[in-house]
């Protein structure tokens, strides 16, 4: 990428200095076309690896490759000039060392040169968020709801409703600021616990299901468009309901195929009309 194609988008330092000022305005993208509409209006894109339930139809983000944040990041690089592009780092790939964390995370900056990675975990991952941040990795942490500890945690629930479950993800948040984290998405939390993070700690936070006090708010662009008919969790808002409208596109064109009413004349290369206004 040139100089000035980097310079012209949303900076990692910039997203920070955001804190308690303008609200950080963050979506998915996983593919070039979602990047190219949603590009003018976020500050950060996030290729999530909620794709993998998204896109691919899996049950959990667990399955989801590091090949297929790459390509799906690389995507979304293309389709955008201005956001500042943050990709998350796939279950199995950094939770075993800091080393094999730092190698990863250095292979998708490389291969998509995105701004910076996502990675799930508190207390547990600061010393692998450190390693990250001091060797010129931007980290965007996650606390509070982590997709991909669902094993572990038995299934997706908000959290922090008890005073000893929140205080932990609180201590969460903080040990990942300390770390050097850049900002921190906040999941599926109680909202008082929500808050007092962003109170607390020094780094913007962004919410999905946690608190209007977040510094910043994400969704999943699917959910927001409504993409998804059987399931609305309740803190997504959705501002179109495009599912419908491709499910209509379907139905009428399939109506009109059968009936040999698409394609018309006038969807044709060589047709007498055609030849006659002189418009071939
Ligand atoms: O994978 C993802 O899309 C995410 C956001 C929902 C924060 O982690």
């Amino acid at each position: 990428m040139s100089v000035e194609a980097r310079t012209k988008r949303v900076t990692v330092p910039q997203i920070r200095a955001m804190k308690g000022d303008t609200p950080i305005v963050c979506l998915t993208a996983y593919t070039s076309l979602t990047a190219v509409l949603l590009d003018e209006n976020v500050d950060l894109l996030l290729v999530g690896d909620s794709l993998g339930m998204v896109l691919y139809g899996m049950d959990s983000t667990l399955g989801v490759t590091l090949d297929m944040m790459i390509a799906h990041g690389q995507a979304v690089m293309r389709g955008s000039k201005r956001a500042c592009v943050i990709v998350d780092l796939p279950f199995g790939s950094y939770q075993e060392s800091k080393e094999s964390a730092f190698r990863n995370a250095a292979r998708v900056m490389k291969e998509v040169g995105c701004s910076g990675v996502k990675l799930e975990g508190g207390v547990e991952m600061a010393e692998t968020i450190r390693f990250l941040a001091e060797r010129g990795i931007p980290v965007l942490g996650h606390v509070g709801l982590l997709p991909q500890s669902v094993n572990t945690a038995g299934g997706f629930r908000s959290l922090g409703r008890e005073e000893k479950e929140a205080a932990a993800i609180v201590d969460d948040a903080l040990a990942v600021a300390d770390a050097g984290a850049f900002a921190m998405v906040i999941e599926g939390t109680f909202e008082p616990v929500a808050r007092r993070i962003t109170e607390v700690v020094p780094v913007p936070t962004i919410g999905i299901g946690a608190s209007p006090a977040c510094d910043g708010q994400i969704l999943v662009t699917e959910d927001v468009v409504g993409l998804f008919s059987d399931f609305k969790p309740k803190f997504v808002k959705r501002y179109a309901e495009l599912g419908a409208g491709i499910a209509d596109a379907g139905r009428a064109y399939a109506e009109e195929v059968r009936a040999r009413r698409f394609p018309g004349l006038e969807h044709c290369f060589g047709t007498r009309p055609a030849v006659r206004q002189g418009s071939e």
